[in-house]
């Protein structure tokens, strides 16, 4: 996708920036930042809280945070957040300074006021699989058989068993549902890090009783480079697996307090706005064709694939409010 989803991104720190009273600094961390794409999108958009804004992308590959230094300019985290947020000694972050980001592996070391934005990284993580025998559970293992990777089913230990019979009463003879342990793990770590300010996760998602009652490579899919993978068990480590997410099992830590489709964010946020600006370039610059009028066709594109609700307008944003705003 281009910088569009950046650019409402950036529109809507903008707001949550006023709600919060302008704070300086105004920490966004970014989870799960891949190769910085968002990140570089968002600060191209030079948002008005720029000043405040210390962007910190927390991505746990060492090879794509080397990547992040090749897209945009990072500074050092103790410049960004202070020594104390970067984890070294006492000190905290200089005020006013600019729009400055960093690159970190893990959340900063200090609570912060701000921003949490995970896009794309709750069905990244690590999820147990369960399925309906009868009237017992099984937990669908890993093993490995003479013609690779295979599935193992084990009884489900009670704790499991109990589990997923709370989430999926009615699951079918066969019926399957990822219990998301690490998912709400990070959630609880997210919200604890957060002194006061937003939560933001942009994902897939799904209810975990409607899970149960779809076909589980539905909901459970891989993608190698920018296309779908194989099986999941196909090619150990050469795809990522990735496992929609189950809302209800995040409300189980903490209710969140917007859900909705990225289609209903994109438009609170100004898409629209957006997108006219764009409609209104390209009709000016059709004829000339130059880049500037490229861009703004290209724009538009983007604004109905991002909207659309049958693809990516599809997708769920879960919002957190933390501490008063
Ligand atoms: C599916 S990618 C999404 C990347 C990016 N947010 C995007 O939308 O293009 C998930 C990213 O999260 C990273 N990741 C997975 N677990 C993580 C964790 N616990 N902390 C930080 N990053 C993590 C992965 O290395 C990967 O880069």
């Amino acid at each position: 996708m281009g910088p569009l989803f950046g650019a409402v991104v950036a529109r809507a720190l903008d707001e949550w920036w006023e709600g919060l009273g302008r704070p300086d600094p105004y920490i966004v961390v970014e989870a799960g930042a891949g190769t910085g794409t968002l990140a570089r999108d968002v600060l191209a958009a030079a948002p008005e809280c720029g000043p405040a804004l210390r962007y910190v992308l927390v991505e746990r590959s060492g090879a794509l945070r080397e990547r992040q230094a090749a897209r945009l300019p990072l500074e050092l985290p103790s410049l960004v957040l202070g020594p104390a947020g970067a984890g070294d000694e006492d000190g905290e972050a200089a005020h006013g300074s600019g729009q400055l980001a960093t690159s970190l592996a893990g959340f900063p070391g200090q609570r912060f006021t701000g921003v949490v934005l995970a896009n794309e990284l709750l069905d990244n993580l690590p999820f147990v699989l369960v399925e309906r025998r009868g009237h017992a559970w099984s937990e669908v293992r890993v093993g490995w058989g003479v013609g690779g990777a295979e599935e193992v089913l084990v009884p489900a230990a009670p704790d499991l068993a109990t589990e997923a019979e709370r989430l999926a009463p009615a699951a079918p003879e066969g019926g399957r549902v990822p219990l998301q342990h690490e998912a709400a793990r990070w959630l609880r770590g997210a919200v604890s890090a957060l002194e006061r300010g937003r939560l933001v996760v942009v994902d897939y998602a799904d209810a975990s009783a409607s899970l149960a009652a779809r076909p589980w490579l539905d909901w459970v899919r891989t993608y190698r480079g920018h296309s779908r993978g194989g099986h999941p068990l196909d090619d150990p480590g050469g795809q990522d697996v990735t496992c929609e997410v189950a809302v209800d099992q995040l409300a189980h830590s903490r209710v969140p307090d917007c859900d909705g489709s990225q289609a209903a964010f994109l438009a609170a946020h100004g898409i629209e706005e957006l997108a006219a600006a764009a409609r209104a370039g390209w009709q000016a610059g059709a004829a000339k064709g130059d880049l500037a009028a490229l861009r703004h066709k290209s724009r538009i594109g983007e604004a109905a694939a991002l909207l659309d609700p049958a693809g990516l307008g599809g997708f769920r944003v879960l919002e957190w409010v933390i501490g008063s705003l």
